[in-house]
């Protein structure tokens, strides 16, 4: 016959049910313009205004990722900010930090440079890495003014 003692056992580690979303952002500076070589010269500048000019401009472009995860208890976070840092240098600033996505960054070669292509680009490159620490990718935003940036929750056609 067992007493009462014998049935108490130590408590089970509670597991992390506290979810945070973690915002970091990254910054690059890069060169583009927009322009589609079917279209005559001054096609293009109707289309694209002085985007269009093949000699290029600049951004100083910041990118908002956002990150969801359980808080570990012993750790207080939900990611170590330096794994977080790592993954968005390889990813993002080394690609494409001073260089011209039209030039210099494949994915582009047949793609506009938009906002709206760009953060398909960095969805596609950032979702596998933050993937493999369990941790969701909920957004990007990506702006290239104060005053233009877009969002992206994914989902849709992601190109390969
Ligand atoms: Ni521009």
């Amino acid at each position: 016959m067992s007493s009462v003692a014998d049935t108490v056992e130590k408590p089970l580690p509670v597991p992390p049910t506290t979810r945070v979303t973690v915002i970091r952002r990254a910054k690059f500076a890069a060169a583009h313009f927009l322009r589609l070589p079917e279209l005559s010269e001054a096609e293009n500048l109707q289309r694209f205004g002085a985007s269009s000019n093949a000699l290029a401009h600049g951004h100083n472009y910041e990118l908002d990722v956002q990150v969801a995860g359980l808080i570990v208890p012993e750790t207080g976070m939900v990611v170590n900010l330096k794994d977080l840092k790592q993954i968005l240098n390889q990813e993002v600033v080394a690609p494409l930090d001073f260089k011209n996505l039209n030039l210099q960054v494949d994915f582009f070669q047949d793609r506009l440079t938009t906002l709206e292509n760009l953060a398909q680009y960095l969805w596609a490159r950032l979702k596998p890495r933050l993937d493999s620490l369990s941790l969701e990718l909920i957004g990007l935003k990506i702006a290239e003014s104060d005053d233009l940036y877009v969002e992206y929750y994914g989902g849709g056609d992601l190109p390969a």
